[in-house]
């Protein structure tokens, strides 16, 4: 697999983007086989590129910085096996050159309004929309894939590429599930699987939302089974899929398409996860 740091390796037809942080795990590479396929079918010369990158900026929490797994010999054996041209591991610096590039950021409203992660990680969007930018702009990706779990930063990169003047085309794979319903991520690893078996109750409130007839009793009936299994929840909520925001009163749900979403804090460990709302 050809690692490379800097960004000139690339080529200059550019390519489809795998923006990751690095300790990929099965839902990854799936992103991964995507974006093969997506630079194969559209013959885009530079492949697909899987960014390694563990970003500061969007860690509200030093500890959870430091404590990130970086593991880049794995990862990029992995990156081999689902089909990737090239890694591309880029220093802090090659981001972020000036302390003035690591502030200000261009935001679209869907990373601040929806009082969701926006509110639950202060400062995360921010560090998001800094480094996509960054790294859509170093890549010249073309294309670049995302992972639905993570669904608020899914519809902030859409939304935020043509306020950037690109024209990078999102495209988004829908959450990888381990057997019994977890939404893959890097951070399970340090559930303790007494917290595992807690942290069902998220897909769980979900499916249960997803049978209810209104957007109200949906939220009401992810509430009821995070609270069965001891969780509180930071928000569990049934909103416009799109822009994230609630639904507007006397306005009928079918003109809409709705997303359930949930996260919360299970032992030491942040899980988010989301489904279609209602389930189709
Ligand atoms: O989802 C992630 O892993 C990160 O937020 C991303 C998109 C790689 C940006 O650092």
């Amino acid at each position: 697999m050809r690692v490379v740091s800097e960004a000139g390796e690339l080529g200059s037809g550019g390519c489809v983007l795998v923006p990751t942080m690095g300790a990929l795990h099965a839902g990854h590479l799936d992103l991964v086989r995507l974006g093969a396929r997506v630079a194969h079918d559209r013959g885009i010369t530079g492949g697909c590129v899987v960014s390694v990158f563990v970003n500061p900026t969007q860690f509200d929490e030093k500890y959870d910085y430091d404590r990130y797994p970086r593991v880049l010999d794995e990862d990029a054996a992995k990156c081999s096996s689902a089909g990737a041209d090239a890694v591309w591991a880029p220093t802090v610096e090659a981001v972020y050159p000036t302390p003035e590039s690591m502030r200000d950021p261009v935001m679209p409203r869907v990373a601040y309004e929806p009082k969701l992660e926006d509110v639950a990680r202060p400062g995360h969007f921010e560090g998001v929309c800094l480094v996509l930018r960054r790294l859509f702009e170093l890549s010249g990706a073309r294309a670049a894939v995302f992972g639905e779990k993570d669904w608020q930063q899914l519809q902030v990169a859409r939304a935020l590429v043509p306020l950037i003047g690109l024209e990078t085309e999102i495209v988004g794979h829908p959450t990888v599930r381990d057997p019994d319903g977890m939404a893959m991520s890097s951070r399970n690893r340090f559930l303790t699987p007494k917290d595992r078996e807690r942290g069902l109750s998220l897909s769980r409130g979900l499916l249960a939302a997803g049978r209810e007839a209104t957007p109200e009793a949906g939220e009401a009936a992810l509430r009821s089974v995070l609270a069965e299994a001891g969780v509180t929840p930071d928000y569990a909520a049934v909103r416009e899929a799109e822009t994230l925001m609630p639904p507007p009163g006397g306005e009928s749900i079918g003109s809409r398409v709705w997303r359930a979403v949930v996260a919360g804090r299970v032992g030491s460990v942040r899980l988010l996860d989301n489904m279609a709302w209602p389930l189709t």
